[in-house]
């Protein structure tokens, strides 16, 4: 039980993490530390997620059921939300603001429909040069402010040539092609097991709501596998061979690390992949980010009705 209130002590997590052995922790671009009455610096994954808890919990008491990630060009569903709190990273204790055009850098709370939602409008993604465990800081964030089920969205290429620019995928499984997991190094016990089981990681029921969801607002939706990559660069011809021959149908360079982090963590999942071009070699043209940014943008409306029928399923008030 965490107790988290404003001057309350710290809490047994909390005290727990800070005991340990001090091991690496990350470094990258640091916030100020916002006061925590510890006193002493986080040394641990878990006491630096419980640092920025403890700032989110002054500004935004609230309880958010449903966490939404959202990748670029697809921050605007956050502006939508019903009566709420932007938070910008760089306030945030331990969350770099991200510097890549179309990703906002905020945490933003509100309301669809009643159901009490979290987002977070921009992500952080390991090209940029952050420690993984900064990539994932955000998601294991909101599992901690109690989240039940996460979407993340994402802007990817499409591997079939005869999807096309702007088709919405719903993410069935991964491959994690980045050679790193952000459960490597030593387990941390208050997150969660040692080998977690990544069947089912993309939660067929969750995975069910999106497809309801998408008849009820009349948005196609496909399935399939995200290839997840480190980048920046897009892939080349011969890459994108070997995703199809591998089974991939898009590709991105973001998102697996988080679905990792939150399945260790013990939070249901979902994600929806924005296929914003055709992938390298399929494309008849050179890839350029603005493109990704603008087709991604033109399906905001879409994609905006989508994720409201599956926060709040029916847009019953809870
Ligand atoms: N490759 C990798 N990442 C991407 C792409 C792509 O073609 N499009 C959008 N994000």
């Amino acid at each position: 039980m965490l107790n988290l209130e404003a001057g309350a002590s710290p809490s047994a997590a909390f005290k727990r993490a800070t005991r340990r052995t001090r091991r690496y922790d990350g470094g990258g671009t640091e916030n100020a530390l916002m006061a925590h009455p510890s006193q002493s610096p986080p040394s641990t994954v878990a006491a630096r997620i419980e640092d920025s808890v403890f700032a989110i919990r002054k500004r935004a008491p609230v309880e958010p059921k449903v966490g939404v990630v959202l990748g670029s060009g697809l921050g605007a569903f956050a502006d939508t939300l019903d009566g709420g709190v932007r938070i910008p990273y760089r306030e945030l204790p331990h969350m770099p603001a991200s510097v890549v055009p179309g990703h906002a850098g905020s945490l933003c709370f509100g309301r669809v429909s009643g159901v009490s939602v979290v987002c977070m409008q921009g992500r952080l993604h390991l090209y940029e040069g952050y420690p993984i465990d900064r990539v994932v800081h955000g998601v294991r964030t909101m599992a901690r402010l109690g989240v039940e089920r996460v979407l993340l969205t994402n802007a990817a290429g499409a591997l079939e040539p005869a999807w096309a620019a702007g088709d919405l995928m719903v993410i069935t499984d991964h491959l994690n092609l980045t050679g790193i997991s952000p459960l490597a190094g030593p387990n941390d016990e208050a997150l969660g097991t040692r080998f977690p089981d990544m069947t089912g990681a993309y939660d067929p029921e969750l995975r069910e709501m999106l497809h309801v969801a998408g008849r009820e607002v009349g948005v196609s939706l496909r399935d399939g596998v995200y290839a997840g990559v480190l980048g920046p660069q897009y892939e080349t011809p011969a890459e994108v061979r070997m995703l199809r021959m591998h089974g991939a149908h898009a590709v991105g360079m973001s998102t697996v690390h988080e679905v990792i982090a939150l399945r260790h963590m013990g939070v249901r999942v979902a994600a929806l992949s924005c296929l914003t071009n055709l992938a390298a070699g399929i494309a008849t043209r050179p890839l350029e980010h603005t493109e990704v940014e603008a087709v991604a943008s033109s399906r905001r409306v879409a994609l905006a009705a989508l994720l409201r029928a599956w926060i709040a399923p029916g847009g019953a008030a809870r």
